[in-house]
């Protein structure tokens, strides 16, 4: 299970010139659910400023031990830590991880990190070839700390050659598997496909019939599943918040596109988490052009049924996979309850996510209540909070769920 400070990472910036990627990289890690804290060189301010630091962190930053020296601030921060990134890390940050030198905020806040700590060089070419500099880093791996990059390139001084600091996106990417792999709760290897947003029932090339839902529930899991180290696909249903950043994006606009995305996509699925909400019915005809007021063509639509894809999935022979369905419920307490362990029957669900929604509820809202059932409609968990917190406590349980 997760615990309280499992997204809790310190990316500690030194002096470079590459400081500024590294702004990229705090942004993208924070896009990925991350709690970070960023902990920069005075040398570090000089390329950029701690106000810049603390609007992509969400944190004060510190820079001198003595700030925060009521609360230990390095200790703390360094042992709470999950896991640490030195980016860019200079040959001087280098140099002094290596002997154990703790003179600022950065170096005694590593020193006392107990976690998997992990290093994105950027230097000029011939100081990265320099005999202290090679030294220092094999001393470094020796000790289990990690490397990524540098990489050849351009380089500030104009020359070329190897010393160029890794992209961000790539130093992202290695950050996310050390996290991954150190977690009981690893999705690594197993491919997510999660649904979010609410279908759209087109009447006319101008109207529809929807429903309240923005999708950010889905995102948030979509976003926690990549975090547990899975491929994850994520079917974009009108969404109307941003999707996270490196999951694998397909559009569904209705149920029946819906339906058939997933019949594509079930094959290759091992998890799939059905949190759109997806109309009942459709209007049985799709005028060509605008239905006019004037010719009476509103007042009656005629519907038809859509086909429950859930439950059609849920027939299927699915070996190891796990099917989960959400249950969208005006009714709370025990009647909520009920009609979501009526659902499990239904649907054949392996895990399913009661959710009370309407009179500002679920839908839209930043904030949700789940409970969370097993095939028995056995109470799982129940839980309030952040829809980005839910959503990694469904997938950690989904994670440790077995059959
Ligand atoms: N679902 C689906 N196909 C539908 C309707 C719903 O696959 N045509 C899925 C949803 O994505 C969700 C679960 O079934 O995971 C339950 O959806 P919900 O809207 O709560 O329930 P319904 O089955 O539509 O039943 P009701 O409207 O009577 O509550």
């Amino acid at each position: 299970m997760l615990s309280g400070d499992s997204s809790h990472v310190v990316v500690g910036v030194s002096g470079g010139i590459a400081a500024y990627k590294a702004v990229n990289v705090v942004r993208l890690l924070k896009k990925t659910g991350l709690d970070v804290w960023v902990v920069p060189t005075a040398n570090a301010l000089r390329m950029v400023g701690a106000a810049t630091w603390e609007a992509v962190s969400g944190h004060p930053v510190y820079t001198d031990p003595f700030d925060g020296a009521e609360d230990v601030a390095h200790v703390l921060l360094g042992s709470k830590a999950k896991a640490f990134l030195l980016v860019p890390a200079t040959a001087n940050v280098i140099g002094k991880l290596a002997n154990g030198i703790a003179d600022d905020m950065l170096s005694t806040t590593v020193l006392s990190a107990t976690c998997p700590i992990m290093v994105a060089p950027a230097m000029h070419h011939q100081m990265w070839t320099n005999p202290a500099v090679k030294d220092n880093i094999s001393r470094l791996k020796k000790r289990g700390i990690h490397f990524i990059g540098p990489v050849s390139g351009e380089l500030t001084s104009g020359d070329s050659g190897i010393g160029r600091l890794a992209e961000p996106e790539e130093i992202v990417d290695s950050f996310l598997s050390l996290l991954n792999s150190l977690d009981d709760y690893s999705l690594r290897g197993k491919h997510v496909v999660v649904t979010a947003g609410g279908t759209r029932e087109p009447l006319d090339p101008v109207r529809f019939l929807g429903n309240y839902s923005s999708g950010r529930q889905g995102v948030e899991i979509a976003r926690a599943a990549y975090l547990a180290g899975a491929e994850v696909t994520l079917v974009d249903v009108n969404l109307e918040v941003p999707a996270p950043a490196g999951v694998n994006l397909v559009k569904a606009h209705t149920a029946l596109e819906l339906q058939e995305v997933l019949n594509n996509l079930f094959q290759d699925l091992d998890i799939l988490v059905m949190t759109a909400a997806v109309a009942d019915y459709r209007p049985a005809i799709v005028a060509d052009s605008k239905l006019k007021k004037s010719q009476n063509h509103l007042s009656q639509i005629e519907l038809i049924e859509n086909p429950d894809i859930l439950a059609g999935l849920g027939k299927l022979p699915r070996e190891n996979k796990i099917l989960v369905g959400f249950a969208a419920e005006t009714a709370g307490g025990q009647l909520g309850i009920e009609y979501a362990r009526k659902k499990i029957l239904e649907k054949q669900t392996d895990i399913l996510v009661y959710n009370q929604v309407g009179h500002g509820r679920g839908f839209g809202e930043v904030t949700n209540h789940v409970c969370i059932l097993d095939s028995d409609g056995s109470i799982m968990v129940e839980s309030s909070g952040s829809k980005q917190d839910l959503a990694k406590l469904i997938i950690s349980n989904i994670a440790c769920f077995k059959k």
